[in-house]
């Protein structure tokens, strides 16, 4: 996909991963839309690229429906859709409320799926555009203490995977970007700071930058690092292996 001059809409994108593809993309020559919750900080990422910000709590039911328009709004159309926004929560699955949990899998799982479903249809219209959805290895691999993110990953992935089979032929491309560990408030934000010493957090910018590359290469999965590739593997071909690779060097629960 050319990317010179067409429109974007990132959610997330005022802090981590999102705020990297915010840059990434208006490098590209991208009009870019900054969504996010924190006004002034979303307002600060849309003003280094000279974008337009849209402001939505997404874990609230009906939010990215509202997003979607406010966007459409700006410039008519969105050509590009970085489906980021998202937020993890650490602790035992029977730690987690209810509210907590409707929360969770409204922000991570179902707002993508709403805010494809209001972008998609004018894109496949156009015959052009792309749908960009942030996974993580957690949705691949499943990691203790959080079950539920990892759950919502996971449906990401064969959403994605599934939307891509769909709409082959009609010009619009999907990706799944899977990110290992990266350098951003994600983990203050989930309630447990990273502490452990491998793998080694990579930088937003990596993430951002093998991100529009997989947009403008059409690519399906992008997985950053590349080699993470191979837990999943190892999971498919020798499961009781990986069961016990997990229970020895994977993340442990921590009780809140
Ligand atoms: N960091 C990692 O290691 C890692 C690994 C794998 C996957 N990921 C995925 O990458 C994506 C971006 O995460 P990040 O690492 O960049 O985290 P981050 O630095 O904490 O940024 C999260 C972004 O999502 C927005 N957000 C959070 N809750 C929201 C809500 N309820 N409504 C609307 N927006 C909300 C935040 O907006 P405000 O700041 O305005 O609240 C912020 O822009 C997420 O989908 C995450 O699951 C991250």
């Amino acid at each position: 996909m050319r990317l010179d001059g067409k429109v974007a809409l990132v959610t997330g994108g005022s802090a981590g991963i999102g705020a990297a593809v915010v840059d990434g993309l208006a490098a590209a020559g991208v009009r870019v839309i900054v969504h996010g919750r924190d006004e002034e900080r979303s307002a600060a990422v849309a003003q280094r690229v000279g974008g337009a910000v849209v402001l939505g709590d997404l874990a609230v039911p009906g939010a990215a429906a509202d997003v979607a328009d406010a966007a459409i709004a700006v410039h008519g159309q969105v050509d590009v859709l970085v489906a980021n926004a998202g937020a993890g929560w650490s602790g035992p699955f029977t730690g987690l409320g209810g509210d907590e949990l409707d929360r969770l899998v409204t922000l991570d799982l179902l707002a993508p799926l709403h805010l494809v479903r209001c972008l998609l249809p004018p894109m496949i219209e156009r015959r052009n555009g792309h749908v960009a959805l942030v996974g993580s290895v957690a949705g691949r691999t499943a990691v203790a203490g959080e079950a539920v993110y990892a759950a919502t990953k996971a449906a990401l992935d064969i959403f994605a995977e599934s939307l891509r089979l769909e709409l082959r032929d009609t010009g619009v491309g999907v990706s799944l970007t899977v990110p290992g560990v990266v350098d951003t408030g994600f983990f203050t934000a989930r309630g447990r700071p990273y502490d452990r010493k491998r793998p080694r957090p990579v930088p937003a910018a990596v993430v951002a930058r093998a991100l529009v590359d997989g947009i403008t290469n059409d690519r399906a999965e992008i997985w950053v690092p590349g080699w993470l590739r191979v837990a999943p593997a190892v999971r498919a071909l020798a499961p009781g292996v990986y069961r016990r690779l997990s229970a020895r060097f994977g993340e442990q629960v921590v009780s809140r």
